[in-house]
């Protein structure tokens, strides 16, 4: 059986996650036609690696990325590390002639972009970016009935994706809250999540404009002394789209009640769909088609049980019937990615799927807080 060896570079709080589901990918697909190997570890502080390194059975732990890219045994990089890192990463690893795994936002700015389109062109691998939201089972199943044409013609959306991580004023600056190390504030950070689910959904921007809002300009360091902070905590977008439809997408970590709350709202002339990541395990649809009589007949919001019901999966570990959570995404990201690298075919989104959104934030970056509309 092929065995497909991971290296993963930034040993934080997504290097944890992307671990633990390629552990227990093999329960969540059954008989998987490769193996996945967990070999190299890196973090720039080593400690945080060798940690990783013993707990979930690494090879071997490094602070150089570059000792995962010499190794033979390692097919595909996985890159876990704060923004600002990822271009040169992405970059050495494309040469380097490995497959990638990249979190979001894959770089910064737009000659980075373009140089990654150009790189990827021929480079022989395959890539994706880390756009989890696209595989929870309701958002396969979203994707599958606006393909049948259920909304009919669409024509307008919400899309909030809300955390409350920044009202805190004593919450200490790290590097999201600093342009330098991270590009952007929480556009970049949640905001291109709901950029992608609205693109994956509704097709391409056509034109879109952005306020944003920083609520606390200046935060402790980790020695309590008062930085600046210069990324945004909240944004709203109004975006139409190629599609005619248009709608709003906020993005903010100054909502206070909220968690992980990723409320998508879709309509259009025959119906309506909703989405809420802190609920995945239900889609609910309106169908304006059916009878409203008598008394209503049967017509009204129904919430679908998607539940764990992967069709990719025979099992649904733990079994069908049962809820699911935030991991379930990434589970099924991270399994779409193997598979293609298994079939040697391009995954999608691939790394220039998150060129476009990268270039569409920039864009916005430029509007940002004025009245004008920028063309995509
Ligand atoms: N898809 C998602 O759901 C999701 C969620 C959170 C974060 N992210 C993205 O994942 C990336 C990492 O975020 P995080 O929350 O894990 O951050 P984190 O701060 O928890 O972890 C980053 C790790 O990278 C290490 N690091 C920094 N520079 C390095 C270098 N040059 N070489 C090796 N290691 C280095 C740090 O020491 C740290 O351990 C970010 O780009 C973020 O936007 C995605």
């Amino acid at each position: 059986m092929k065995t497909l060896g991971i290296g993963i570079i930034g040993a934080g709080f997504m290097g944890k996650t992307h671990t633990y589901n390629y552990i227990n990918l093999p329960l969540f697909y059954d008989e998987l036609p490769f193996r996945v190997k967990l070999v190299g570890i890196c973090n720039r502080t080593l400690s945080k690696a060798e940690r990783l390194k013993e707990e979930f059975g690494y090879e071997f732990a490094t602070s150089n990325y570059l000792d995962l890219l010499e190794r033979e045994d390692i097919d595909i990089i996985d890159i876990c590390t704060p923004n600002n890192r990822h271009y040169e990463q992405i970059i050495h690893t494309l040469e380097a002639k490995k497959h990638i795994y990249a979190d979001k936002p894959i770089c910064i700015t737009n000659q980075e972009a373009d140089n990654i389109v150009n790189k990827v062109e021929g480079a022989g691998v395959v890539h994706q970016t880390a756009f989890h939201n696209r595989f929870y089972p309701a958002i396969l199943k979203l994707k599958m009935l606006l393909n049948e044409g259920f909304l009919g013609k669409p024509v307008s959306f919400r899309a909030v994706y809300y955390h409350s991580s920044n009202i805190n004023p004593k919450k200490y600056r790290g590097w999201r809250q600093s342009m330098v190390e991270s590009g952007g504030g929480v556009l970049f950070d949640m905001g291109s999540h709901v950029i992608d689910l609205v693109y994956h959904l509704m097709g391409e921007y056509d034109r879109m404009c952005m306020q944003s809002v920083i609520l606390y300009p200046k935060r402790p360091d980790k020695n309590g002394k008062m930085t600046k902070v210069d990324t945004e905590d909240h944004v709203l977008i109004n975006a139409k789209m190629k599609n005619g439809a248009f709608g709003t997408i906020e993005a903010s970590k100054i909502i206070a009640g909220s968690n992980d709350d990723l409320d998508l709202e879709l309509y259009g002339t025959q119906g309506a769909v909703k989405f809420k990541l802190m609920n995945p395990s239900f889609l609910w649809i309106y169908d304006a088609r059916e009878e409203d009589s008598p008394i209503g007949g049967n017509r009204g919001y129904k919430a679908v049980e998607t539940l764990n019901k992967d069709p990719d999966s025979k099992s649904n570990f733990p079994g069908p019937r049962f809820n699911i959570g935030w991991l379930r995404g990434h589970i099924g990201s991270q399994y779409n990615f193997l598979k293609c690298v298994y079939e040697n075919r391009q995954a999608v989104p691939s790394l220039k799927d998150s060129v476009y959104i990268q270039k569409i934030m920039n864009k916005l970056y430029l509007v940002n807080n004025k009245e004008d509309w920028v063309s995509v």
